[in-house]
């Protein structure tokens, strides 16, 4: 398992807001700024009005990146595409709850492709949908903006599910959140008990990637 162990914060930034052009690039900054992490967004344009990146571009990151490669996949059919995901290189998939899913069955199938799962919850999603799954998970999403785009504003209300489920899952389950998520975000998000912060527009907005992500390291104590 490539996901770093629970226990420490990681900053998993989103190149969603990154120049794609320029991808390599981009992704070389980041793992200069020490993060361990990157989270690729897939959208299909059908469980999200968006599409975004799939396998292809995936399987060329992954020959110039070590990073852990988190994917968080907001397509209708996740269990149909795993295999590809995990043929192109990924480390972690994160699918979600609302994709109506055999929920329990994707996650072992995953497992014995030989990556870590993650489970997601969108923001009006209420924790009980994931209060059974959430437990066989290596990481349990909270977003805190409805999927789809980057850039969004932060909704603290779907970040206080953190504190719930962060009781369901203990301490050894990462809990990741992504939305909005900046350097004001980032302390209240942690104190409910987030460990792994998405951050797409606050760092790929600056010109400086670096400093953003060392404010928000900084913002997480
Ligand atoms: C939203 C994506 C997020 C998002 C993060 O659909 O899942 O990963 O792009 O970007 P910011 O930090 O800009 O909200
Ligand atoms: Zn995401």
């Amino acid at each position: 398992m490539r996901l770093p162990k629970a226990g420490t914060i990681e900053i998993a930034p989103s190149i969603l807001s990154a120049d794609f052009a320029k991808l390599a690039d981009e992704i070389a900054v980041i793992e200069s700024a020490g993060v361990s992490m990157v989270h690729l967004d897939v959208m299909d344009g059908h469980f999200v009005p968006n599409i975004t990146i799939g396998p292809p571009v995936i399987a060329k990151l992954r020959k110039v990146s070590n990073l852990v490669f988190d994917s968080h996949l907001m397509i209708s059919e996740p269990a149909k595409y795993a295999e590809r995901f995990v043929e192109a290189g990924v480390d972690h998939i994160t699918f979600h709850i609302e994709a109506s899913v055999q929920a329990e069955m994707l996650i072992d199938k995953l497992h014995k492709l030989g990556v870590t799962a993650g489970i997601c919850l969108n923001p009006d999603t209420p924790v009980e949908a994931i209060e059974t799954v959430a437990p066989l998970c290596d990481m349990v999403l909270v977003m805190t903006v409805r999927p789809g785009f980057g850039a969004q504003n932060f909704i603290p209300e779907a970040a206080k599910k953190i504190i719930r489920v962060r009781e369901i899952v203990g301490p050894d389950i990462r809990v990741e959140v992504d939305g909005g998520i900046d350097a004001q975000a980032t302390p209240i998000v942690v104190s409910y008990g987030a460990d792994t912060l998405v951050a797409g527009n606050a760092i790929f907005s600056k010109t400086d990637r670096i400093a953003a992500i060392n404010a928000i390291r900084g913002a997480a104590g």
